[in-house]
């Protein structure tokens, strides 16, 4: 996807205590609909970074994430899966901060990030704990949800917020940082639309194992960051996964 975009409208929100959402907008000349990148910085003792944004892109997400804490100060640069808007300037960000390493699940570690990244990647096990200062956050495996064996989240237990990634997708370039409002309608328009899942047995099992962690704050990556009860969305989504019965 071309990540061109009007970057000096890069926009900074804190969303939940000492989470950052870091929102770039893309035109619909760009991607029809219009579409959004965004990262997340939760602000601590070790500041990490969920999803770096594309490649193109790394100069007004760096600026934008100086007005929070200094690049250089970065620990962790984390992602759910291996794709452009995920982790396509991890190396980039490895070299803007000194102390910084790559976190991601397992299977990305021993697939694609021990190989493609600068400096060794700190691999978490699904449920894996680490405490960053004031939050902990917590991995949790979600292979081929919504795609990439490798895929995952990461949990800030301390806010109960998950970072879900490329779940609940939805178009537009002009979203509140965050809402109350319905997302499943709009996200479902854009999955039926693209058909961005892999469509695993296991999908159903998976979505449940996240909302068991009750979480009440979704940070998005492609849309609004959203307030209310996690755990009946995602079980919501679920029951629109479930395959047709069989005729
Ligand atoms: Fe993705
Ligand atoms: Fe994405």
């Amino acid at each position: 996807m071309n990540a061109q975009s009007n970057t000096s409208s890069t926009r900074v929100d804190e969303i939940v205590d000492g989470i950052f959402r870091i929102s770039t907008p893309v035109p619909p000349s760009v991607v029809p609909g219009g579409f959004t990148f965004n990262q997340y910085l939760i602000r601590d003792d070790e500041p990490l970074l969920f999803h770096t944004g594309p490649r193109m892109l790394f100069p007004a997400i760096r600026d934008a994430i100086e007005r929070i804490v200094p690049v250089t100060k970065l620990r962790h640069v984390a992602f759910s899966h291996v794709e452009a808007d995920e982790c396509g300037s991890l190396n980039q960000f490895l070299a803007a901060a000194p102390q910084a390493a790559p976190l991601c699940g397992r299977i990305a570690a021993m697939v694609s990030i021990a190989d493609l990244a600068d400096r060794p990647p700190r691999a978490l096990a699904d449920q894996e704990r680490l405490a960053i200062g004031q939050h902990t956050v917590q991995w949790l495996d979600a292979p081929h949800v919504p795609h990439g064996w490798e895929c995952g989240f990461l949990a800030d237990v301390t806010t109960r917020t998950l970072l879900c990634g490329d779940l609940f997708t939805q178009f537009g370039e002009r979203h509140p940082a965050i809402t109350e409002s319905d997302i499943l309608e709009p996200s479902e328009a854009a999955r039926i639309g693209m058909d961005y899942y892999a469509h695993s047995p296991a999908t159903g099992r998976t979505l449940e194992r996240l909302a068991s962690t009750a979480p009440t704050t979704l940070a998005l990556m492609h849309g609004p960051a959203w307030r209310g009860d996690g755990a009946t969305l995602l079980r919501s989504l679920a029951s629109r996964l479930e395959p047709a019965p069989a005729a």
